[in-house]
């Protein structure tokens, strides 16, 4: 696909972030959305996003918005979806989609953490089907993990892995359709003790956060877990986990810490409290300090 006709379903946070990586890649981006003013805000906000990083503006230029879904995917040669995260939303859109693009045009679905399968399955043609879940924002994370499931084409996988390489962004081949995919299950992992630590009294929630950015946070841009555990030796790692893995978390359902938060409207930065107390001035600085550090790791 040197120069294709790219539609992007869904211009919220993570659909318009899609939409300016393709354009900066010279494809021809057709955006749609059914909320008419997440469309209309669309351009100005990849133009800013361009701006802030001191890029060329003019990728704006192939980016077309369409309120109309069916003539926004109609000439698609591929069609990504980031809608809202709901399963039944996501089957309903991909079957509309289906009835207007061409048989060979490629569907992807953005979801974080849906199986692939589930939302592909009701389509005429599963093959032309797949997952590619982006990172937030999307034109500072270079990860697209690309989920093939049972019947996704090689053909259609190796054109999605090359179409996202030559946008510069780095792919993950994700062998088999499971639940979270590969970064988010680790993510989740990871968050499920560091709330499991918070909930047992073993320290509080600012202190779990600074214990990760000081030690083994550090390392992770260029040590991976399990270059790490080469690094020491297999043989300790077995010995690490044979006193560790029967402490640390293991529940197959959420904390009841985390239920009782939600429950008690302590939603994070939407409330001003979470895990902890934030003030606008705080959510503020955290927000720009993510964004400063995520464009200085741009060069590694
Ligand atoms: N936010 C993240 O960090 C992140 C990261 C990776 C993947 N994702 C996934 O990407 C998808 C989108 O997430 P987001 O954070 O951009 O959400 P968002 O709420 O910012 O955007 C979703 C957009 O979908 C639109 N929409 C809803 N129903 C629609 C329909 N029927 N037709 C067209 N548009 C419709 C909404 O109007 C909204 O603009 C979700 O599946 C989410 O899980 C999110």
């Amino acid at each position: 696909m040197a120069k294709a006709r790219i539609s992007v379903v869904g211009a919220g946070l993570m659909g318009h972030g899609i939409a300016q990586v393709f354009a900066v890649a010279g494809h021809a981006v057709t955006i749609t959305d059914a909320l008419s003013q997440n469309l209309d805000t669309v351009t100005s906000r990849i133009a800013a996003n361009l701006r802030d990083l001191g890029e060329d503006e003019g990728a704006v230029k192939r980016v077309r918005i369409s309120a109309d879904l069916a003539e926004a995917v109609r000439d698609a040669d591929y069609v990504v979806e980031a809608v809202s995260e709901d399963l039944p939303l996501k089957q309903q859109l991909f079957a509309d989609i289906e009835r207007h693009v061409r048989a060979d045009t490629i569907l992807a679905s953005n979801t974080s953490v849906i199986p692939i399968t589930a939302i592909m399955q009701g389509l005429a043609n599963r093959e032309r089907a797949l997952g590619t879940h982006w990172w937030n924002p999307p034109y500072l994370v270079p990860l697209v993990e690309v989920i093939e499931t049972q019947w996704t084409s090689a053909a259609t996988l190796a054109t999605t892995m090359a179409l996202h390489e030559a946008a510069g962004k780095k792919t993950a081949h994700v062998k088999k359709d499971v639940p979270g995919f590969i970064g988010n299950r680790l993510q989740h992992a990871l968050w499920r003790e560091a709330i499991s630590l918070v909930e047992h009294g073993i320290c509080d929630a600012q202190t779990v956060d600074a214990v990760v950015k000081a030690s083994f946070g550090r390392r992770l841009p260029v040590l991976g877990p399990l270059e790490n555990a080469d690094l020491v030796g297999t043989d300790l790692t077995l010995a690490i986990h044979n006193i560790v893995l029967p402490a640390i978390e293991s529940r197959p359902e959420p904390s009841p810490y985390l239920q009782k938060l939600v429950a008690e409207k302590k939603l994070g930065f939407k409330t001003g409290e979470g895990f902890r107390k934030w003030t606008p001035a705080e959510q503020a600085a955290l927000r720009s300090k993510v964004t400063a550090h995520l464009k200085s790791m741009q060069d590694l």
